[in-house]
């Protein structure tokens, strides 16, 4: 009897193993949900579609094509129409104006059926040869999110006028309290389903990938780099509107800043209350006290600091009162000390060895100190 469940068990082990082998129970059905907004691209969707694929023929992309066409005026829309008929994995969604890219996207990703959605433009501004790049990683499990990027090592924009590239940059700077990725701009991208929280998404504007960032909930993200091409057939569709959209929602961003920056801005803060009371002091001590104004000096520097120290501890790295105060205080002093004297170091070069004016001097040198501070301050005193 025994030897029978033995048997058995080793022929349920043996299957198990199998199926993990195959890939069924890790990758087990990944289908990809690519939506691609239109909107006048009567002379890209064909090549795209084709291109398209074929890449999910050549890399085993088990992939449906979603084109959301804003009832394009050029006639985007009959053309698919007649696409479709000869290309089963096709769907075509048309909706009444131009509503949007970002809201076209959602409105595509509704239609999908797929574990993975993806996005990419149809003005094969995106290389379509890199789709199993973003796919792979998150089908293999390495990955639940994959951004095709240009600001990353080996990315790169081509035939982009000085203007775009500005504004594109400018866009991505803006962007930077909020995220570490290098291309929160892009429209390439592709995403586990089950991460996005489709109810919080905000559907105005071009930028839906910072969206997608900021609110979903993932673990792995990667950037791949890509070569961005710009469109040779049609006008870009980004217009003013789409600047005020993305400063807008930038401003409906305050819960999703960085950690580091808001310890850097309330670090800042409090060194700039410590140096109000630094001079407050220096001022009362020698005109009210009468002490010599190089003591009361040193006096307002050790008041100031200590503040600023608790002020620190407890407003900016959010440490309970008490804790390790005094190895943290003198840590905190060795560190401003430190920073007070590159300060009047950089302060005695930019003046005397460079010639500029003292006080545009004190302003950079009080700049590199504060990075001091910070720095040392968050990775040493306070290092979580
Ligand atoms: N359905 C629909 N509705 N599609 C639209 C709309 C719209 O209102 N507006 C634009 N599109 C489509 C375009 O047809 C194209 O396929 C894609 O969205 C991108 O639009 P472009 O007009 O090519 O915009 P772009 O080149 O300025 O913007 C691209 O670069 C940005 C990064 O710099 C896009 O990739 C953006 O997604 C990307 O953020
Ligand atoms: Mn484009």
């Amino acid at each position: 009897m025994s030897s029978i469940i033995e048997m058995f068990l080793i022929k349920i082990k043996y299957l198990i193993r199998l199926t993990i082998y195959n890939g069924y129970l890790i990758n087990r059905n990944m289908k990809l949900s690519l939506v691609i907004p239109t909107y006048n691209e009567k002379g890209n969707v064909q090549k795209l579609i084709e291109k398209i694929q074929e890449e999910f023929k050549e890399n085993k992309i088990d992939g449906e094509i979603i084109i959301v066409d804003d009832n394009s005026p050029d006639g985007t829309g009959r053309i698919l129409e007649n696409l479709k008929k000869k290309t089963k994995n096709l769907i075509v969604v048309h909706r009444e104006g131009k509503l949007g890219l970002s809201s076209a996207v959602l409105e595509g990703w509704k239609m999908g059926s797929g574990e993975i959605f993806g996005v990419m433009d149809a003005d094969l501004s995106h290389p379509v040869e890199k789709i199993h790049e973003l796919y792979n990683p998150i089908k293999n499990g390495d990955a639940d999110f994959t951004i095709g990027s240009r600001y990353v090592k080996d990315g790169k924009i081509e035939n982009w006028n000085f203007k775009r590239r500005v504004m594109s940059k400018t866009a991505t700077y803006f962007s930077r309290p909020f995220t570490n990725v290098r291309d929160p701009m892009s429209g390439f991208f592709m995403i586990r389903k089950d991460c996005v929280n489709f109810k919080d998404l905000n559907s105005k504007g071009f930028k839906l990938l910072l969206e997608i960032i900021l609110k979903s909930k993932y673990k792995h993200l990667k950037e791949i780099p890509i070569t961005f091409t710009d469109r040779t057939l049609g006008k870009s569709k980004a217009g003013k509107s789409e600047i005020i959209f993305y400063l807008e929602n930038l401003c409906g961003y305050k819960k999703y800043v960085r950690r580091g920056v808001k310890e850097f801005f309330k670090f800042s803060l409090v060194g700039l209350i410590g140096a109000v009371i630094n001079l407050g002091v220096l001022y009362l001590l020698t005109e009210y006290v009468g002490i010599y104004y190089l003591f009361s000096a040193i006096v307002a520097f050790v008041i100031a600091m200590t503040h600023n120290f608790f002020l620190n501890k407890v407003w900016t790295f959010g440490e309970e009162m008490k804790s390790s105060v005094c190895k943290k205080y003198i840590k905190f002093s060795v560190i401003s000390i430190f920073a007070l004297i590159v300060n009047l170091i950089f302060l005695y070069f930019f003046t005397e060895i460079i010639g500029i004016y003292y006080l545009i001097s004190q302003v950079l040198a009080i700049g590199i100190s504060l990075m001091i501070n910070f720095f040392g301050n968050k990775f040493l005193t306070f290092k979580k």
